[in-house]
């Protein structure tokens, strides 16, 4: 029987609840295709590092370089310094791992999740390829005279040839699959968003799409400054299909997309290197007013499952999650993807798995 090693870091605030309900949807769906799997838990978290004082040492990023994938719940604790336990951890897995695409699907499945006017789930169904290793999140920056009237603060984007090329590629190959999955004649369509004109070193961005864009003749290519792609993804949603943009960029944009999708209890991510152990995780945090009260929306969390078992090559099984889901959702059982939902965090997983042993 085929089997995966699966690292597990359930994390902070409602990380721990949400990853559950994955869970269950994980194991029922193992049951159903017939693959095994072993969970190799991590306590690192914003709670873990209060009582221990411990981040992710780098002998353990060289441990989960050994997996197959990690499935993160959410990293973020209010008592700790902003953005110290999530750069050890999120940024840690992105960065050290090398995850350099974060694969964003934005797909509405049921018209009343939509804040949209008119807008339907024939309109809302793209995907962002976000750059995930670079950018200003490189980390390269700092202050000088900090804490005076004098103060400098800089920060610099770094934005490699490689980094652009890889994700322009990653990009067009998505869309080449996606015209093909469709099966519908229409051709799939790459849409570079990024902000060329105020930044001028984006135009490296401009210069590698354009280059990847020559091997792949049958994709459209297409272009939008971020905030007029911003207006578009309200505006138009359905004139996309893949965009491909930076890191700091595809961070923004998407939190805008999963309100499209229905709220940030929807979204599911992929940090992913071809090939190699990559990292599955809601798009959402950890929603600390949520946790430990079982309100939480699990559905990001899950539909992360469903992205790692496609990426583990278990695709009848992604579909499976992916499908109850989808119908759950049409069911119109759910007002909505949010800590207001009205339904339990651990009675939507039980309605998904449901749905995952009917189909
Ligand atoms: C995300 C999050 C992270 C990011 C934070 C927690 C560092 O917002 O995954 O979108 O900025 O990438
Ligand atoms: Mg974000």
């Amino acid at each position: 029987m085929k089997s995966h090693t699966i690292g597990l870091l359930p994390g902070d605030g409602i990380g721990p609840e949400v990853t559950r309900e994955g869970l269950k949807a994980l194991e029922a769906v193992a049951g159903l295709e017939g693959f095994a799997y072993e969970l190799i838990e991590y306590p690192y978290s914003g709670a873990y590092y209060l009582e221990t004082k411990e981040l992710v040492p780098n002998s353990v990023i060289d441990e989960w370089r050994e997996l197959d994938a990690v499935l993160l719940g959410a990293i973020g604790h209010p008592d700790v310094e902003p953005g110290l336990v999530e750069r050890s951890v999120i940024l840690g897995l992105r960065f050290g791992l090398d995850l350099y695409i974060n694969l964003r699907p934005i797909k509405l499945y049921a018209e009343h999740l939509c804040p949209l006017k008119n807008k339907g789930p024939d309109d809302i169904d793209y995907v962002v390829v976000r750059e995930n290793t670079e950018g200003l999140y490189a980390q390269i920056g700092g202050h000088l005279k900090k804490g005076t009237p004098d103060e400098v603060a800089l920060v610099n984007g770094v934005y490699t040839w490689k980094g652009c090329e890889r994700a322009c590629r990653y990009a067009f190959e998505l869309a080449e699959k996606r015209a093909r999955e469709r099966n519908d004649g229409s051709s799939g369509r790459v849409t570079l968003v990024d902000k060329a004109n105020a930044i001028r070193p984006h135009d490296i961005w401009t210069r590698a799409y354009a280059q990847v864009a020559r091997d792949f003749p049958d994709i459209e290519t297409d272009h939008a400054y971020v905030d007029a792609c911003c207006m578009w993804m309200i505006k138009n949603p359905e004139w996309f299909d893949v965009i491909v943009t930076t890191n700091l960029f595809g961070d923004i944009i998407t939190d805008l997309g999963a309100m499209l999708q229905g709220g940030m209890g929807i979204a599911a991510s992929g940090n992913i290197h071809p090939g190699q152990t990559s990292m599955f995780e809601p798009i959402h945090g950890s929603a600390p007013k949520y946790a430990g009260k079982n309100v939480a929306c699990p559905l990001g969390a899950i539909g992360a499952v469903s992205m790692m078992l496609d990426f583990l090559g278990e695709t009848s099984g992604a579909a499976r999650i992916e499908n109850a889901v989808s119908d759950l959702l049409k069911s119109g059982k759910v007002p909505s993807a949010d800590a207001r939902s009205g339904i339990a965090t651990s009675d939507m997983g039980d309605m998904v798995v449901e749905r995952i042993r009917a189909e």
